[in-house]
């Protein structure tokens, strides 16, 4: 099914946030930095590529040399600016170096870059399902359908990830693989329910590691489910200009920092794209 992209567009070149805050979070670090340079009306599902001011690049192997994409969890306006939080996890010499920014630091930033998630239809109920660190696209979507129907549904692998469920005023509903919080499963487990009745009246609005994308594509295309999958693929300049994205659809391929990262899930023959996930 083709759509209008929902995009607001980047100016050009990289600029400098300041940060405001920067938290703990279970296992993972939330960043809020204050864009005095850039469009205040990100739409959820964008990214933006970020880098910090000092302590980039050099060491021994010189990496990380590239910005590293990462959703934006909320935007605020605020007087100077756009308050922006970004939640993320250490796994690399980037996310490490992001994960020890400092109040008062620079995080360097370009963006906002790609297509976010459409708004649900009237009367559709929205079905947000998030698995790790996928959970943080959905909080600004989240923030967006406040009081609208439907449900959040989020999956961890244990307690120190299911942390960022806090961030949540939705009242998500918990699994983790553990059982450590919530339902001992999958947040698949927690879905399938949701969608029994459905095929009409909901839409579902998914982030998380591919297997899981991939289950909910393949639940929600058996219930007959309209499902919107935001996807990673190894994003190195973040707009069309290397070709690192490409993954392949049923339109042919495409890069995903352009035309995606949020594709709708009848586009796809699998989620289980090359190169995602990690
Ligand atoms: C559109 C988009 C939005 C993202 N949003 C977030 C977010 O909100 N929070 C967050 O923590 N992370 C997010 N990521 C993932 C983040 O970009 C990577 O974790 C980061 O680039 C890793 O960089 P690094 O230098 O720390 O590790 P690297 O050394 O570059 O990589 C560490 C490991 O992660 C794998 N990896 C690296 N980048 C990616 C990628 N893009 N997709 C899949 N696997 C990868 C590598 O293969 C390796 O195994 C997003 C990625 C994309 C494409
Ligand atoms: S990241 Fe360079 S073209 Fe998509």
């Amino acid at each position: 099914m083709s759509r209008a992209p929902r995009r607001t567009t980047a100016p050009f070149g990289r600029r400098a946030a300041e940060v405001t805050q920067a938290e703990r979070l279970g296992a993972y670090v939330l960043i809020s930095a204050l864009d005095g340079g850039g469009p205040t009306d990100p739409v959820p599902g964008q990214f933006y590529m970020l880098a910090t001011g000092e302590r980039w690049g050099g060491g021994t192997d010189e990496r990380p040399y590239l910005g590293r994409a990462f959703s934006f969890a909320r935007a605020r306006p605020d007087p100077g600016g756009l308050t922006l939080q970004f939640l993320l996890e250490a796994i690399g010499p980037g996310t490490a170096r992001l994960a020890g920014l400092e109040v008062g630091d620079a995080l360097l930033l370009v963006g906002p870059l790609g297509i976010g998630f459409d708004a649900p239809e009237a009367p559709q109920h929205a079905l947000l399902v998030g698995g790790g660190i996928g959970v943080a696209p959905l909080l600004g979507l989240a923030d967006s359908l406040e009081g609208a129907p439907g449900a959040t549904l989020l999956g961890f692998r244990g307690a120190a990830h299911a942390a960022a469920g806090e961030l949540f005023s939705s009242q998500p509903q918990i699994a983790t693989d553990d059982g450590s919080v919530g339902a001992a499963g999958l947040v698949t487990d927690l879905l399938a329910p949701h969608l029994e009745g459905q095929a009409l009246d909901a839409r579902v609005y998914a982030c998380g590691p591919p297997a899981m994308l991939e289950a909910v594509r393949a639940l929600c295309a058996a219930a007959g489910v309209d499902a919107q999958l935001a996807l990673e693929s190894g994003m190195a300049c973040g707009f069309g200009a290397c070709f690192g994205c490409v993954v392949p659809t049923r339109d042919g391929l495409i890069r995903l920092c352009l035309d995606g990262p949020v594709l709708n899930a009848d586009r796809l023959d699998s989620a289980l794209v090359p190169g995602a996930g990690h």
